[in-house]
């Protein structure tokens, strides 16, 4: 595992930003998998700035995002279909036919989870996949206790992640409470894994994805077992690690590791 602090929020998501462009610019037909959520929206705003100064096309790319919430239709406000396009498809050149999310409004969301996790499968599964953290140590909607070897499913939300984005709703009651998501064992089959947490309210969660046993209670601290996994995080998000001082004696600044 690769941890790599940063001094701030901005400097943390210009990396992951750099990271991805990256494996775009090596791999231009790269499978990304990509997640929502607030953390997100800046890196999104740099992918769409690499972009438009010409640094990067994603005309050969493919796309899943890791969840959606069970019942609402791609225009739907709340959708993860409409964060997507409006953070980041409706300003780069995506194949539209290439960029995939779980159906929430599907008639059987048990056979779309499935059918979805074939289509991974079929792609060759992911390249590269970009993470979130929640408070609670979920990946992708994967709440805690989540089997570690899940696939792709229909999964109930916990009431600490509903709060988190009902900003997006107008009552809680009218925040989803379930999601199809990819599961972990879908996530650990990706070739590399980025994950991005800043802030101090994610100081506890990225210390027990970092430095806590491996376990469901922690569904991200699966991660430790991935072989190539990259955890970016800022000063605020890395208080509670208590190696703290080793990864930064590693990649000063969260940058390259010096020899
Ligand atoms: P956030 O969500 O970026 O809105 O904090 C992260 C997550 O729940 O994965």
């Amino acid at each position: 595992m690769k941890i790599l602090i940063h001094a701030d929020a901005a400097k943390a998501v210009d990396c992951v930003a750099d990271l991805l462009v990256q494996r775009v610019q090596r791999l231009p037909a790269s499978v990304l998998g990509l997640a929502t959520g607030g953390t997100m929206e800046a890196v999104y705003a740099r992918l769409i700035a690499a972009h438009r100064a010409g640094a990067v096309s994603f005309g050969a790319a493919t796309s899943f995002n890791l969840d959606e919430y069970v019942g609402l239709s791609p225009d739907h406000p709340g959708s993860y279909w409409h964060y997507m396009r409006q953070h980041l498809f409706d300003h780069v050149d995506f194949d539209p036919a290439c960029t995939h999310l779980p159906r929430g409004d599907a008639a059987d969301p048990e056979a779309e989870a499935a059918r979805y996790e074939a289509a991974i499968v079929a792609a060759g599964d992911i390249g590269l996949q970009l993470l979130g953290l929640g408070h609670n140590g979920h990946i992708g909607f994967n709440e805690p206790t989540s089997s570690l070897t899940s696939l792709t499913r229909i999964k109930t939300l916990t009431r600490s992640t509903r709060e988190a984005n009902a900003q997006y709703y107008q009552r809680f009651e009218d925040v989803p409470r379930l999601a199809i998501t990819m599961g972990i064992g879908t996530i650990m089959r990706a070739d590399e894994v980025v994950l991005l947490a800043y802030g101090a309210a994610k100081a506890r969660a990225v210390a027990a994805l970092i430095e806590g046993p491996v376990s469901a209670a922690c569904p991200a601290s699966i991660l430790q077992m991935h072989r190539k996994v990259t955890v970016v995080i800022d000063e605020a998000a890395a208080a509670e690690l208590t190696l703290r001082a080793y990864y930064a004696e590693v990649h000063p600044n969260g940058g390259p590791a010096t020899i």
